[in-house]
């Protein structure tokens, strides 16, 4: 567990996603969704059932080179961030990172702190060599703030993500640990 406090004084609370966070993941995953057209789905785009929530944080938890960080302000779930180790041996220097924060504590910090705590076990971590991620074009606060912590961009897929009949470019960045 890493306490941290925000740019205005509340204190965030990061620790590893547990089975009983499933229902709260998903009312999140839910709501976020809905508050940007940054992800891969919109409102109320995850199907997940609970079961399946459960199964996959067991799956995630049982993986040395995964974490799945959950920040709570109080009882609140108000951000999330997921690193995704690869599991076919020659591949499995590599994982994937996604994050969010719920859009009333964007701007305070929250995923910088997720990123560090990510990156941090990353680096700890004996098989790790990249953090791979997928990140809109034209999402600047979020290139902004994986450039800060270190990635670089890897590659463009052109119209890779569909909004609205609205196709953006994706920009694949990594961060290369050693
Ligand atoms: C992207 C996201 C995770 C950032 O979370 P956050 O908690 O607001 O991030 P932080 O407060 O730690 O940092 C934001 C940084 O972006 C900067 N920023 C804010 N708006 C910006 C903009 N329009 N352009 C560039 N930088 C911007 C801030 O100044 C801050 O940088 P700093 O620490 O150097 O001052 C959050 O906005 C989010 O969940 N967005 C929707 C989902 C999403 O895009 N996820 C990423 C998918 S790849």
């Amino acid at each position: 567990m890493k306490k941290v406090i925000l740019k205005d004084g509340r204190e965030l609370v990061l620790r590893p996603a547990e089975e009983s966070d499933a229902e709260q993941l998903i009312a999140y995953m839910n709501l976020v969704g809905g508050e940007s057209d940054f992800l891969t789905y919109g409102k109320d785009g995850c199907r997940i059932s609970a079961e399946g929530e459960r199964q996959f944080l067991r799956n995630q938890t049982k993986k040395s080179s995964s974490l799945f960080l959950v920040g709570f302000i109080g009882e609140e779930l108000v951000c999330s961030a997921n690193l995704a180790g690869e599991s076919k041996k020659r591949i499995a220097h590599n994982c994937e990172l996604g994050i969010t924060v719920k859009k009333k504590y964007w701007g305070l910090g929250a995923a910088s702190a997720l990123l560090a705590e990510l990156i941090r076990f990353a680096k700890e971590n004996e098989t790790l060599q990249v953090i791979h991620l997928d990140v809109y074009a034209n999402n600047e606060r979020a290139i902004h703030l994986y450039r800060k912590c270190g990635f670089q961009v890897a590659g463009r897929l052109k119209k890779y993500f569909q909004v609205g009949g609205q196709y953006y470019d994706d920009l694949v960045m990594d961060l290369y640990l050693s």
